[in-house]
């Protein structure tokens, strides 16, 4: 018998790699303040909310600021973030992600998003995936960033599933935190070290064979 299941997505990371943007956006923002910022600093940033970004970005230049410099420092980011968000297209969906929407379609398999970002339906739309999502829980949503379930408790609600029949698809250790923590399967994106709290890991999202499907709804 076919279990009844449903799919949380994260955003950044798992349909879109805009890891490169906000890349972008807070190496300037180290340089303008008088430090170097690394791709293996950003890697500290990924699925972590942008006010927590900063303050690890600080801590990384040992930089202090009043919490109205704050403010205008995270204003000035995002403007940058979203002059390179408002040119993406839906060519920067990532690889495999339509096969498998079009699966759980076919299939009658709902599914979430459940992403950090307050961004996310401003990308969505960019990218065309708006309209396809029966839920959408983004960073407007929520008032505990991951590793908190939060994000996904709420998407799990409005999908109207138990946590225990929902799939979590992420790419940040947070986030997986975040799916285990809330009773629900993980499978990770990108490396099996790294998201080792995951139940099962995918180097991207082409890991979504009709196999492996198939085996989780059957
Ligand atoms: C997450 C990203 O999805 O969203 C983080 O992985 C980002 O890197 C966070 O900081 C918040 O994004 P935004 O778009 O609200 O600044
Ligand atoms: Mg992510």
């Amino acid at each position: 018998m076919k279990k009844q299941i449903a799919f949380i997505f994260d955003l950044d990371g798992v349909i879109v790699d805009t890891a490169k943007y906000h890349f972008l956006a807070w190496r300037n923002l180290a340089n303008q303040l008088g430090f170097k910022f690394t791709e293996e600093h950003n890697e500290l940033l990924k699925g972590v909310s942008r006010v927590k970004s900063l303050e690890i970005l600080l801590s990384i230049g040992k930089v202090e600021l009043s919490e109205e410099e704050k403010q205008k420092y995270l204003v000035q980011k995002n403007t940058e973030y979203l002059s390179f968000v408002n040119k993406m297209t839906t060519d920067e969906i990532l690889p495999g992600v339509t096969d498998l929407l079009d699966y759980l379609d076919a299939n009658k398999i709902t599914y979430a998003l459940g992403s950090a970002s307050k961004n996310a339906p401003l990308i969505l739309e960019k990218i065309g995936l708006y309209n396809r999502f029966t839920a959408l829980v983004d960073g407007n949503d929520v008032s505990k960033a991951k590793p908190d379930p939060e994000v996904f408790l709420i998407g799990a609600k409005k999908l109207q599933m138990k946590p225990e029949n929902c799939v979590v698809v992420e790419d940040a250790i947070a986030g997986v935190e975040a799916a285990k923590v809330a009773n629900m399967y993980c499978v990770g994106i990108g490396d099996k070290e790294v998201l080792n709290k995951a139940d099962i890991v995918f180097k991207d999202m082409t890991g979504f064979t009709k196999d492996f499907l198939e085996n989780l709804i059957n």
